[in-house]
This record gives structure tokens, sequence and C-alpha cells, in this order.
């Protein structure tokens, strides 16, 4: 089995109360996203084959309905279980209440078949504003039962993480955003650090939308990889953690090799890419 090639970075909470980082964790900075990954084998066969090619982390949701799959899959690979960081993510309707957070979380960790999930997020800000609070202490509660060994969000803007400031007691060790060389998103990154939490970067190949962009084309084969390999690496020498989603197993490989590419000199045609492009949703620009 290949050695992972991937860095590990260390996560932590900063305590409000103390100051303090707490329940600090490693995380690996590569990983795999499966969103979109249907319950019919295409989960399984796509996760067992990511970790034999030397994946560790691999990035699920509620809402993405594969929570059972995505644990068969870890628990039937050849690595143990404590060898593979898991996240999951609390869905946004499910994101209402105290109580709401800790049954949900259960349910996962049974659709998992899990007795502890390594990171949970909300995935993304709860649509009711006066409710923020009340799922944020159930997420701290998660983490203090031992469910979870580190909480975190999802698609929250600079805004959020503020207010978070007047109700968390620790505040979240991960943001989970979109971040691409055709959205760089300095200002979110820079807010996200400033609350204490590292950058998660969601849809690194926008979705695979910007696949054709002529600007990486010339990129790619300046430095001689694939479009895609380009685009995961920029992201990833960005600092943040990334988990591109695939469920073609040549893809699967051409995507964790793109961590040994070397993109100096590329710095500053990537840096005209920006155009500030959303594949999907963008939670982060709510109230
Ligand atoms: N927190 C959130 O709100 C949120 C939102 C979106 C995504 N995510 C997470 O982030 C993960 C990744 O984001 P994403 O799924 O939106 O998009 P992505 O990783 O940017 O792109 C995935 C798309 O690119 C294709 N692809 C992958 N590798 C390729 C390669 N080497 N060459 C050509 N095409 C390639 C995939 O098709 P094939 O499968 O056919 O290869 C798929 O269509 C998700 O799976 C999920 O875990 C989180």
């Amino acid at each position: 089995m290949p050695e992972p090639n991937f860095a590990t970075i260390t996560l932590g909470h900063t305590n409000l109360v103390t100051g303090k980082r707490v329940h600090e964790i490693e995380i690996p900075s590569f990983g795999l996203g499966v969103w979109q990954m249907s319950e019919g084998g295409e989960c399984k066969t796509a996760v067992q084959h990511a970790i034999s090619s030397g994946y560790r982390l691999i990035d699920t949701a509620r809402s993405y309905a594969n929570e059972y799959e995505t644990g068969s899959a870890i628990f039937d690979s050849e690595v143990s279980r404590e060898e593979i960081f898991l996240v999951t993510k609390l869905r946004r309707p499910h994101a209402t209440s105290y109580e709401a957070v800790l049954d949900h979380c259960q349910i996962s960790m049974e659709k998992l078949g899990m007795n502890k999930i390594d990171l949970y997020l909300v995935h993304a800000p709860p649509e009711d504003i006066a409710s923020r609070a009340a799922v944020w202490r159930g997420m701290e509660e998660c983490l203090e039962r031992g469910w979870t060994r580190a909480i975190g969000v999802s698609n929250y803007g600079a805004h959020h993480l503020d207010d978070m400031r007047s109700y968390a007691t620790i505040m979240p060790c991960v943001n989970q955003i979109e971040l691409h060389p055709w959205n760089q998103r300095p200002a979110l990154r820079a807010a996200t650090e400033a609350a204490g939490a590292h950058v998660m970067a969601y849809s690194p190949l926008a979705r695979g939308h910007k696949l054709n962009c002529s600007n990486l084309a010339k990129i790619a084969e300046s430095v001689g990889c694939t479009p895609a390999q380009a685009a995961i690496k920029w992201v990833h020498d960005t600092g943040a953690i990334t988990i591109p989603k695939s469920s073609n197993p040549n893809r699967i490989v051409e995507n964790l090799e793109s961590l040994s590419i070397d993109l100096k000199g590329t710095e500053s045609a990537f840096s005209s890419m920006d155009e500030v492009y959303i594949s999907g949703w963008n939670p982060t620009a709510e109230p």
C-alpha cells in the first residue's frame, strides 16, 4: 500500500473564557469528499479505493445520504478506523436547537457505525438566527461528551464567525468553505484564521465547472500536470485542507498525486484567475 504523502495539520479550539487552545487534534491536509456519491455501492467503492490508494481523510455529511456506506467502507478497508479521519456535518434543517444537535449527532454515529466522529461541522449557519447560540451549545456538548473529537462550522462568513464570540465558549477549529483558483476568498480566509479556525476548502475543482479554463490549462502544461491537479495543488498550497470529490478510480489517484507537483513560478498566473465564482450555494453571504 502506498505511504500517504500529505502533511498533517494541528487543529485546535480557542476557549474564549481562558484564551487557551483546547482539544487539539491532527488532521490530514488532504482527503476525499463524497458528496453526490450514491449508496448503491458507488460511495463504498470510491472510499475503499481512496483508502487503499493512501487517502486518510473522508468528508461526508448527513445531507449526502451516504454516511452508512462511508462508515462501512472504512470498517471493511485494510486500514484501522483510528488511522482514518472522518468528517460529517449537521444538516441545515436539523440545526434548530440544542436537543436536535444531540439527537442528530447520535443518529449520524449510528449510520456511520462509529462511536466517535473525528470532526463534526454545522453544515451552514442555521437559518433561524435566534437558534445559532443553542445549536453551537449542542455542538460543544457533543465535544464534551466525547461523541466527536473536534467541532467546526461550514459556510460561515466573517460576520457569522464574529457573532460566535458573543455566544460560544469555544470557537470552531475549522471553517469549511468553497475555495478554488476562481474564488480565492482572501478576506474570509483571514477572518477564519482570526477566529482561530483552519480553512477547509471544498469544491477545489469548482465542482468540475472550470476544468476547461484556458488559463488553468496553460499553467498545467507549464508544470507538467493535469488541469485538475494544478487546481487542487494550488488550493493545498494556500495552506487549506482540501477534499476533492471523485468516484472515478483513476482520478482518485490523480488527485492524490497532485500533492507532489511543484507550482513554483505560477503564482501570478493563479492570482489573476480570481473571478469570485460561486459553483453552487453561498450561505456565507446570508444574514
Ligand atoms: N460544506 C459544504 O457546503 C460543501 C459543499 C460542496 C462540497 N463539499 C465537500 O467538498 C467535496 C468536494 O467538492 P465538490 O464535490 O463540490 O466538487 P469538486 O471536488 O470541486 O469537483 C468534483 C467534480 O470534478 C470531477 N473530477 C474530480 N477529479 C477530477 C479530475 N482529476 N479530472 C476531471 N474531473 C474530475 C468529479 O467527477 P468524477 O467523480 O466523475 O471524477 C466531479 O464531477 C464534496 O464532495 C463534499 O465532501 C462541501
